[in-house]
């Protein structure tokens, strides 16, 4: 059954209403810690923007759509390569993580940028379309990855060029793994299976976004691995983050005496990856790139 279910890739599960709302209020929850940890975020995340940039092959003057920027990447960064007579349009769900996209441009002293709160999976784009579009870590949320591949390339140009970043395969973040065994004895539910929730690792096996891409109607779709290190002040630092961002849920769940056993198994886990004064660990993304025919 399950190798059957990996050759079809168009059978991603689409997400309920409820799963939907869930989705939207966990980014909201979770803004003023994406937020605080941006230095981390940042840092860790810098060679994913590079590669976007490449792909999308920008020119200044152009329009360009980030469908799920959160806050604000790399709508901010495409803002400065397009220029005062180019534009960027920044769509996110997050009220919250558009507020701190809005601090951050207004730092920049951005005047090319707008941002919109909508879900990217319904968005109907009525005005002139775009000459480029990306998105960095959003896709894998949405409810339904076809049709939203479908809505992007409906926004683009004849001949305008889409770029998309997602996590690459657990082998290749070691991450993950360690960061799911720590984790197992607090969790209620068997692990979900990735491709069937909203999950970073919805992706992740390699080929699959391509294929989507294909069917979606994008053409000259080319995978690039790119390479990202993870880099925290310290093992404590490590521990704080995940609380804050993607274990908070399980976090509060937890009583005062599994908090502290869950803390220290992540800190055990993570030990292996101090280096010199930091905690420092490798992962992959992939960014996949293509064309509206
Ligand atoms: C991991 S963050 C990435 C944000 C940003 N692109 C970055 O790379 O830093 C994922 C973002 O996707 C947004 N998101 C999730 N589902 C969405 C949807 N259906 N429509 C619009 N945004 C969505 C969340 O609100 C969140 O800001």
């Amino acid at each position: 059954m399950r190798a059957r279910r990996r050759e079809s890739p168009t059978r991603l599960t689409r997400l309920s209403a409820a799963a939907r709302r869930h989705e939207r209020a966990r980014w909201s929850h979770r803004a003023n810690a994406w937020e605080r940890w941006e230095p981390v975020f940042m840092h860790s995340l810098s060679a994913v923007n590079p590669a976007l940039i490449r792909a999308l092959d920008l020119r200044p003057g152009q329009r360009v759509v980030d469908l799920g920027c959160g806050s604000g990447d790399p709508a901010l960064e495409i803002a400065q390569w397009v220029g005062p007579r180019g534009s960027v349009l920044g769509i996110d769900l997050s009220p919250e993580m558009l507020a701190t996209a809005g601090r951050r441009a207004r730092l920049l002293g951005l005047k090319n940028v707008r941002f919109r709160r909508a879900d990217i999976a319904r968005v109907s784009h009525s005005g002139a379309r775009f000459d480029r579009a990306v998105s960095r870590f959003s896709l894998m949320f949405v409810d339904d990855v076809p049709r939203t591949l479908e809505r992007m390339r409906g926004t683009l140009k004849r001949g305008g060029r889409v770029a998309i970043a997602v996590w690459g395969p657990v082998a290749a973040n070691p991450g993950t793994r360690l960061r799911a065994d720590a984790t197992r004895p607090f969790e209620k539910d068997p692990p979900a299976d990735p491709e069937q929730t909203a999950h970073p690792m919805r992706l992740a096996r390699p080929g699959l976004l391509p294929r989507l891409m294909r069917r979606a109607g994008f053409v000259r779709v080319r995978a690039e691995a790119v390479r990202v290190c993870w880099v925290y002040p310290s093992l404590e630092d490590y521990v704080r983050l995940q609380i804050d961002t993607s274990l908070a849920d399980l976090h509060e769940s937890l009583s005062p005496a599994n908090r502290r056993r869950l803390r220290e198994r992540l800190r055990r886990a993570f030990r292996r990856f101090e280096s010199g004064q930091v905690v420092r660990y490798p992962g992959q993304t992939w960014v996949v790139s293509g064309q509206a025919p």
